[in-house]
């Protein structure tokens, strides 16, 4: 069964804590955190901070996909604040082996991301490693963007690489999922959903988080 991560960045910051309930009683199964540094992406958002205050109200699996530059100086800031999962950027370190072991060495789940125009060899040999792969199906820093079309072949030869290893790692797909897209993916082998406006657009989170999963 397809995991779904409603992503707060398009949640009501006033109102962040009723935000992540509504999600969790609708059926959620992870928080999708979006930290962006202005620098990796054109965009601000939070830091460990934030991620700290709302570990007191859910204990749903806060998946953090950090948006910023050198993700190594902010690990174990996130694991104090409560962190499930951290996914750095391919792009974003020099040392992605190092930074994955020290993922794993405070006791998360890791995970890699590829921005749309990042080729899979880059995640070959790191492949073994790592607990999920996030391939963007949009470019990172904004909700509410069009999905990429030509990144469904993408998720598909991601997938032929995982099976073809005999490993269990989990492929995330994330910008512009909705009910019209999450099936292309689906069937190309994605297996945890993000989705930000389309859940928080909808008037009924549940009906759309259950229109994601079917
Ligand atoms: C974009 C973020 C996404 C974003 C997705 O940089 O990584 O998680 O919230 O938003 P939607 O689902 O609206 O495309
Ligand atoms: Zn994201």
């Amino acid at each position: 069964m397809v995991k779904i991560a409603p992503s707060i960045l398009s949640a009501d910051f006033a109102y962040l804590a009723d935000e992540i309930k509504k999600i969790e009683v609708a059926g959620a199964d992870w928080v999708h955190i979006d930290v962006m540094d202005g620098f990796f992406v054109p965009n601000l958002t939070f830091g460990a901070p934030v991620v700290k205050k709302i570990r007191k109200v859910t204990d749903l699996f806060f998946d953090c996909h950090l948006m910023v530059e050198n993700p190594e100086k902010y690990i174990s800031d996130f694991k104090a604040a409560g962190a499930d999962q951290i996914v750095v950027h391919v792009e974003a370190t020099k040392h992605l082996h190092r930074c994955i072991q020290q993922i794993k060495a405070e006791g998360m789940k890791a995970g890699v991301a590829l921005n749309p125009a990042t080729s899979l060899t880059t995640v070959e040999e790191i492949l073994p490693y790592v607990d999920m792969v996030l391939l963007m199906t949009v470019n990172p820093g904004f909700g509410g963007q069009s999905f990429i079309e030509s990144m469904v072949p993408k998720v598909a030869r991601l997938h032929q690489m995982i099976e073809e290893r005999g490993l269990q790692v989990d492929i995330q797909v994330d910008g512009g999922i909705n009910a019209q897209t999450a099936p292309l993916v689906k069937a190309a082998g994605a297996t945890v959903l993000v989705a930000g406006s389309y859940v928080y657009g909808a008037q009924d989170v549940a009906q759309a988080i259950a229109s994601l999963k079917d």
